[in-house]
């Protein structure tokens, strides 16, 4: 007879814990069939506010379970809508899988309150138990003899490895760079993509998002942690918020190694209009698709947006994370050139000052090198002149 373990459950957000659970009972029942079934609206707790849509759960389920053998997940619940109740997702499954055995899959809590369950006679006479706990002991056997007397339901009890994680608290984790540990590679970058919990990305994993851009001709490792250490110490002189400061330098330059038609792919993709200038100068580039590949995959604000798009040219009237994102970039430690000193030590006293003089080394750089300089540049120096006048 075929054996179908039924794993409900939120999953806001599917972690590491439900994987566990799941891969164990799979193995101690010998399922073969495991079914996870994201509620659509849970019948006892209200998710909680801003919780992501149920489409994104669902999707977010997929992507958790998706390397586990044999196992599915299903939307019936979802699709049906409203409050979840079991009751009505095992009909529907009893009328798809007819000789089946189901058992469903849950934790110690859910266990011992599942009596009071809409159509808990049923749900009871009709399939079995897996009940997973940390400790096995702590789980009550009169519990299980009362249910095998009232109802004649069959209790396998299920140890996991202890996932010390609940999703509230890493929900709340999620909000402070934290747990990344805690879910799969997959669902974390959803979850840091879709702007999901209030998550703010793991700096670890956004450097090394950021290296893996780099195609492995030259080292851009020195300039990367020069930038990212430059910026933040600027953002401390100047009062800038200098975990945004350090994210626009990490990502800074993380399209740069791209060539111009996979750069221009990225604009294309979205949607962003790109001056012919700019489109003739593959330099240029980067820092308008490296802003857009930081806004849509990396879940960046818009003032870090921002001073990644304008970090190569500059722009009149920059924001204080943009000059400092334009000056980090030119005066980080690992950089030599001539005037390098001054400009360093004017970017810590008179940050205007310095932005000024870095424009026009920059004009005066390009012209030696017969290079046009992009409009925007001489506007974001004409600016700062005519604020002086
Ligand atoms: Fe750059
Ligand atoms: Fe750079």
């Amino acid at each position: 007879m075929m054996k179908i373990g039924i794993f409900g459950g939120t999953f806001n957000p599917p972690h590491r814990g439900h994987i566990n659970s799941a891969k164990q009972t799979q193995c101690q029942l010998g399922l073969d069939k495991l079914l996870v079934i994201p509620t659509a609206m849970p019948p006892h707790k209200e998710l909680p506010e801003h919780s992501p849509t149920p489409e994104m759960r669902l999707e977010m389920a997929r992507l958790a379970f998706e390397g586990i053998k044999n196992a599915a997940v299903s939307d019936m619940e979802i699709k049906r809508g409203g409050k979840s109740y079991t009751k009505d997702t095992l009909l529907e499954l009893k009328a798809l899988y007819k000789d089946a055995e189901i058992w469903l899959i849950m934790g110690e809590d859910m266990f011992l309150s599942i009596e009071s369950w809409y159509g808990a006679e049923w749900i009871l006479a009709n399939t079995g138990l897996a009940v997973f706990a940390r400790d096995v002991k702590s789980v009550p056997v009169s519990h299980s003899e009362k249910l095998k007397s009232l109802y004649g339901t069959t209790v396998e009890l299920i140890s996991t490895e202890p996932v010390n994680i609940s999703s509230t608290s890493l929900r709340s984790f999620l909000k402070k760079r934290k747990g990344r540990e805690y879910l799969s590679e997959e669902v974390y970058t959803y979850i840091i993509k879709n702007r999901l919990y209030g998550a703010a990305p793991d700096f670890d994993w956004l450097r090394e998002k950021s290296r893996r851009m780099y195609r492995q001709a030259v080292d851009r490792r020195p300039h990367l942690e020069g930038i990212e250490q430059e910026a933040v110490r600027l953002a401390r002189r100047w009062g800038c918020n200098q975990e945004e400061a350090r994210t626009a330098a990490i990502l800074h330059d993380i399209t740069k190694s791209l060539d111009t038609n996979e750069q221009l792919k990225i604009c294309e993709k979205y949607g962003t209009i790109i001056d012919v200038a700019e489109k003739r100068m593959p330099k240029l580039l980067h820092a308008i698709s490296g802003a857009l590949v930081a806004y849509h995959e990396f879940g960046v604000s818009d003032e870090v947006y921002n001073a990644i798009r304008w970090h190569t040219t500059g722009r009149e009237n920059m924001s204080l994370l943009e000059k400092i994102i334009y000056l980090a970039d030119y005066i980080e430690p690992s950089r030599e050139f001539d005037g390098l000193e001054r400009l360093r030590s004017l970017a810590y006293t008179d940050i205007d000052g310095a932005l000024k003089l870095g424009l026009e080394m920059s004009l005066r750089d390009m012209k030696r090198r017969g290079v046009t300089a992009h409009q925007r540049t001489r506007n974001a120096l004409d600016y700062l002149v005519s604020k002086e006048g």
